[in-house]
């Protein structure tokens, strides 16, 4: 679990010539964190999920209720208290040679706040249809005890309800269900979507074809990390 401060971090020079700062874009279910886990792996840099930390935090007050509120209803958390946690993680000295950001930023206030503490390498947009979407958080299972993603049919643990890593239970996310699904992807579309603009015009944004299977994806997806970074 990580911890929290309200501490900002200084912001890392640009000298690193192989340094890889990534954000990986893309409505609910679009497989940010399957991708994202891949690149971590493959470029030995961490994976930074701003929902897997908040779900570790759920309990967080805001001005107007916990962390957990906002999540269940699939609105985005305050930012004062998403910052403290991101922040928080970007002090740390993992983050030197580069990072992989999943569910941050969700908007132009947040993109300017990242703006603000670090310099971008490349943004990543997963590109996928919403009944895609649909059939990929229906059939989500996470586990409860270490967060790690399986799908019941397209990656099935190997014992039904436990997971492979670490033997904890396998659950149904809160927020997977088809009304809370449906509001965060009106969120992704009204605060989410417009990021792609602000990054395209610095260059920065790769739009990859998130339909398919994970291994298809991720061809894809290193592909475009080989061929930019
Ligand atoms: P968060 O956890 O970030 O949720 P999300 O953005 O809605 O994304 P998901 O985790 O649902 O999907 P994903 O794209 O990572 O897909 P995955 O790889 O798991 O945020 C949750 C909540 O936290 C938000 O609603 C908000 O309240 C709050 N929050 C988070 N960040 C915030 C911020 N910055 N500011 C404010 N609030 C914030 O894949 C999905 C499933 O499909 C899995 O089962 C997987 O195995 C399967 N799958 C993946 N790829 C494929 C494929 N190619 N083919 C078949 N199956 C696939």
């Amino acid at each position: 679990m990580v911890e929290v401060s309200q501490e900002v971090p200084e912001s890392i020079g640009d000298t690193m010539s192989n340094r890889k700062n990534i954000v990986v874009l893309g409505p609910p279910g679009a497989g940010k964190g399957t991708q994202c886990e891949k690149i971590s792996e493959t470029y030995d840099i961490p994976h930074i999920s701003t929902g897997k930390m908040l779900r570790e935090h759920k309990d967080l007050e805001t001005e107007h209720g916990t962390a957990r509120d906002y999540m269940e209803k699939g609105d985005l958390v305050p930012d004062r208290v998403v910052y403290r946690i991101l922040d928080h993680r970007l002090e740390k000295n993992d983050t030197k040679q580069g990072f992989v950001l999943d569910g941050f930023p969700r908007d132009m206030e947040q993109a300017k706040h990242l703006e603000e503490r670090r310099e971008l390498d490349l943004v990543i947009s997963l590109e996928v249809d919403q009944e895609e979407i649909m059939v990929r958080l229906t059939g989500r299972r996470v586990c409860e005890d270490c967060g790690e993603s399986f799908h019941i049919k397209f990656r099935p643990p190997e014992e039904e309800k436990v997971c492979d890593e670490c033997g904890g239970d396998l659950i149904h996310r809160d927020d997977d269900k088809r009304e809370v699904i449906e509001e965060r992807l009106e969120e992704y579309r009204n605060k989410t979507l417009p990021l792609k603009e602000f990054y395209n015009d610095k260059d920065l944004l790769e739009e990859v074809d998130g339909n398919g299977s994970i291994e298809e994806v991720w061809k894809k997806t290193r592909q475009t990390l080989e061929e930019t970074l």
